[in-house]
């Protein structure tokens, strides 16, 4: 479609996901930069969170979170230029493959960090997964209010535990009780916690040495001094900001603030704006790379949304926008298929604004409503040159449970139902290699209750399922293959394209193994 405005409208996109061990913050910080962007009018909109968080047994729960994460998922809102695009990555109970796979239709991604805790598993995970990408990564250091570790401390972990370069956009003075503000070495200045201390001042600019003026009073605060020293050993033994870097994921600039108490968040949306990449070139199969500017329209599905409502089995495609502009009504192909199909029924995330045209252009995220025509990784374009982007990554799963259908005359439902979810990419699924048993595999607990729900809604099928545990799966060569290998602590399995893999009880049964068969290469998924 010829949209006159497509380059202006691309790079006016920013679209990201935040990414966060549990409880490090990153619900308070969206409630910020959607209050910020004037999304939500009050904050605890989001998650509907004073409610409580749901007991996982509870489907009736699950249900409703999974209804309101419908339109939470993305979160649109327009601030100063930019239409920022929030992709949500559920953790908790809620973690999922959808989780990771949300952070391949990214441009950039948010780390936020619990000052206290530091680096943590889950952010760690999720990490690897944006670092792989190549894509900007910000982090966010948060809960300055509180006492926390020490910067110093806290970069030094990020270097180490992540492996990327840091550079600290400001500095705290101060943390806990005695926060004064932050040194802000980037706008070069200070900003003050509380301003009422300060003449109602929120800022003062830093001269050219680096220093508030001489009369101002937290130049007698002992606090004030350390902060220039640390800073001065910061930027003079580290790195220097490199947007380049910062574009192409290798360096992580580093915010301090407190997203509870609203400070040091705006400073960052706003510097986080200006240096966060607008949609880049997306690569097809073929190596190709589509232009984001590109007339035609073109997107990937990344997620596909179940709604479990047993009364309706329509589910949602999420898909990310790579070219051209999308117009409601429009027809496109399907490029698994070749199917036409006309985007009539599509959900999108649009800012709240009454002068919004219906269309979508690169960065943005629509949600089409599909009667199961739709498989993550799916490509759709319009025109006739066909456009096939690059396969999702699979990522490797953590928890195992062994399946079965509870009644052994229906297997043909089950057999049915496993293979269509598995296909769709709610789960993964794995044979034992002697006994031909069916083992489930996911990287969320919910991935199986959901699973369990739509097979007995959707399929009519009621499964038994028998938990494993978690386990180590690893992929061999299928050359490697010796059925002696196979023991009850390494279980010998076949995923769904017949590649054969083990799945060690711990990680001391792996290291066994590749001790006794050092000629075997154990490979991991993503
Ligand atoms: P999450 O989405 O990453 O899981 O974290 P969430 O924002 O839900 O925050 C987890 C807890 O940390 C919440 O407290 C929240 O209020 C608190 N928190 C977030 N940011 C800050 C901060 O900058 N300073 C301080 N002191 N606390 C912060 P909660 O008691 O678990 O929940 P709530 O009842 O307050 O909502």
């Amino acid at each position: 479609m010829n949209n006159p405005n497509l380059k202006e409208q691309v790079e006016s996109r920013r679209t990201f996901a935040i990414i966060s061990h549990p409880d490090a913050g990153k619900t308070t910080i969206t409630e910020q930069l959607l209050l910020f962007g004037g999304a939500i009018r009050q904050a605890g909109t989001v998650k509907g969170k004073k409610t409580g968080n749901f007991a996982k047994s509870d489907w009736m729960e699950i249900e409703k979170q999974r209804g309101i994460s419908v339109t939470s998922s993305v979160m649109q809102f327009d601030y100063d230029g930019k239409r920022v695009n929030i992709l949500d990555t559920p953790g908790h109970e809620d973690f999922s493959e959808d989780t990771y796979r949300t952070l391949m239709a990214v441009d950039s991604a948010v780390m936020v960090v619990d000052s206290a805790k530091g680096i943590e598993a889950q952010t760690k995970k999720l990490f690897q997964v944006v670092k792989r990408r190549g894509i900007p990564i910000f982090t966010f250091i948060n809960k300055l209010d509180r006492d926390g570790r020490e910067p110093l401390e806290l970069l030094e972990e990020l270097e180490e535990v992540l492996g990327i370069e840091s550079f600290p956009m400001n500095w705290p003075l101060g943390m806990g009780k005695g926060l004064e503000g932050i040194y802000d070495i980037h706008n070069k200045r200070v900003e003050f916690y509380r301003p009422e201390k300060y003449d109602n001042q929120k800022y003062i600019d830093l001269d050219e040495n680096g220093e508030i003026p001489a009369d101002h009073p937290l130049r007698n605060n002992s606090i004030y001094n350390q902060v220039l020293e640390e800073v001065e050993l910061v930027t003079e033994a580290g790195d220097e900001f490199d947007p380049e870097k910062v574009s192409r994921g290798q360096q992580t600039p580093v915010f301090f603030g407190s997203a509870l108490t609203n400070f040091g968040v705006q400073t960052f949306l706003e510097t986080f704006l200006q240096y966060a990449h607008a949609p880049y070139d997306h690569e097809t199969k073929d190596g190709e790379l589509v232009s984001p500017y590109e007339e035609e329209f073109s997107g990937f599905v990344f997620k596909i949304q179940a709604n479990m409502n047993p009364a309706h089995r329509d589910r949602i495609a999420f898909v990310r926008v790579c070219s051209g502009t999308f117009e409601r009504g429009m027809d496109v192909t399907l490029e698994r298929t070749k199917k036409k199909m006309k985007l009539s029924n599509v959900t999108q995330f649009m800012a709240d604004s009454r002068e919004n045209v219906e269309e979508a252009v690169a960065g943005d995220i629509i949600g089409v409503y599909d009667t199961g025509n739709y498989q993550i990784g799916d490509t759709i374009y319009e025109g006739k040159k066909a456009v096939a982007y690059e396969d999702l990554p699979s990522f490797t799963p953590e928890l195992f449970m062994k399946v079965a259908a509870k009644n052994v005359m229906k297997q043909k439902s089950f057999h049915k139902g496993i293979l269509q979810l598995v296909q769709e990419g709610a789960i993964q699924l794995y044979k034992t290699y002697l006994t031909e048993e069916y083992i489930l595999g996911a990287v969320g607990q919910l991935q199986f209750e959901v699973f369990q729900h739509r097979m007995l809604n959707e399929y009519n099928s009621e499964i038994v399922m028998t938990p494993m545990g978690s386990k180590i799966a690893r992929w061999i060569e299928p050359e490697d293959l010796d059925e002696k290998m196979s023991s009850s602590r390494n279980i010998l399995a076949r995923d769904r394209f017949d590649q054969p893999l083990f799945l060690f009880e711990n990680q001391f049964a792996e290291r066994w193994f590749a001790d006794k068969y050092p000629n075997v290469k154990l490979k991991q998924l993503m």
